[in-house]
């Protein structure tokens, strides 16, 4: 009986420490790019991107790009977001505020359950976020 609490004292520390830095690590990539980043991403999202790229579209051209994989053919997130900037929105290319890009693609890849730390998405932190598959 000794023995065994003994033991379960000795275990419980390394799981505690363990399970703190598990939390830790879960907090922060809960937040992932900052959260003004996120809000206004999630407006062009919803104003302009979701139109053709969101769960309701009828344009069967434009992958549904909330989902996972869809963009796994830019080797990061600098090369998405260049793409987006030239060719976004589809009938109107390059038409919004360069900063628009940046927030939407923030908004697209944390609902991928991608995030690049805490720093914004920027031209400065998109190329360390990778995007194609090892
Ligand atoms: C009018 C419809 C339309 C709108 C609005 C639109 N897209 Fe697209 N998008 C497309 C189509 C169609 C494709 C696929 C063909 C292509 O790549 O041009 C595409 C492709 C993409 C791709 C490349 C995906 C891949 O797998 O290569 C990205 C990234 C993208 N769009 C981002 C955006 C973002 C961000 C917005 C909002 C700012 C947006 N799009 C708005 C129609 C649209």
């Amino acid at each position: 009986m000794r023995f065994s609490r003994r033991v379960t004292a000795l275990l419980a520390v390394p799981v505690l420490g363990a399970l703190t830095i598990l939390s830790v690590t879960g907090t922060q990539s809960a937040r992932a790019f900052p959260d003004d980043q996120l809000a206004r991403g999630e407006k062009v999202w919803n104003d302009v991107c979701s139109t053709c790229h969101g769960p309701d579209s009828t344009n069967n051209d434009a992958p549904l790009l909330l989902n996972t994989g869809t963009l796994t053919n830019y080797p990061n997130a600098l090369e998405a977001v260049l793409y987006a900037k030239d060719n976004m929105p589809d009938d109107n290319p390059g038409s919004l505020p360069e900063q628009n890009y940046w927030d939407a693609m923030a908004f697209i890849l944390t609902k991928q359950g991608i995030n690049g730390g805490l720093a914004p998405l920027s031209p400065d932190s998109a190329a360390a976020i990778p995007l194609a598959k090892p």
